[in-house]
């Protein structure tokens, strides 16, 4: 597929850095084909997440991302979810290539600024999570 999905995680947009971000996003290539500013309760959050629900971090990482608005949006670019999770760089900034998003925005592994899908299957569902069909044109 051609299409990722991503969010600017509630550390992020409460420090400001939507603008920054979605401007590199896009100076990197992808277009935006949805695009919304939205806030998750606690359950729709640990929905979102529902993966991670045996993790030690679940309750924290649900907590977290409902803390505050998020901006969600479904990107568009050749190979977009692998060449987006190299632009965001490793989930833990301190490991984050120089020149990243969490490098430059993320302040630690749970407030780390930005999501990024990991497969394609995921994408369409994360996407589906927030757009409906007719947002996703
Ligand atoms: P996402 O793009 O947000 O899915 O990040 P990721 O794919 O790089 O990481 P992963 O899916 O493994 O973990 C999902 C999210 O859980 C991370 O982005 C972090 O916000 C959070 N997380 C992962 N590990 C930890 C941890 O050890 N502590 C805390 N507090 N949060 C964590
Ligand atoms: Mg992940």
């Amino acid at each position: 597929s051609n299409r990722t999905f991503t969010m600017v995680k509630p550390d992020a947009f409460g420090k400001g850095f939507t603008g920054g971000i979605l401007d590199q996003i896009i100076q990197a290539g992808f277009r935006i084909v949805a695009l919304k500013v939205t806030k998750l309760t606690k359950e729709k959050a640990g929905e979102f997440y529902a993966v991670h629900s045996e993790r030690p971090f679940y309750d924290e990482l649900t907590t977290f991302m409902s803390s505050g608005p998020i901006v969600a949006a479904i990107l568009e670019k050749d190979n977009a979810v692998e060449d987006f999770r190299t632009l965001i760089g490793a989930t833990n900034p301190a490991q984050a290539a120089e020149g990243t998003i969490r490098k430059k925005y993320a302040a630690s592994v749970g407030e780390n600024a930005v999501h990024g899908s990991d497969s394609d299957e995921n994408a369409q569902i994360e996407g589906s999570f927030f757009f409906s069909a007719f947002e996703q044109f």
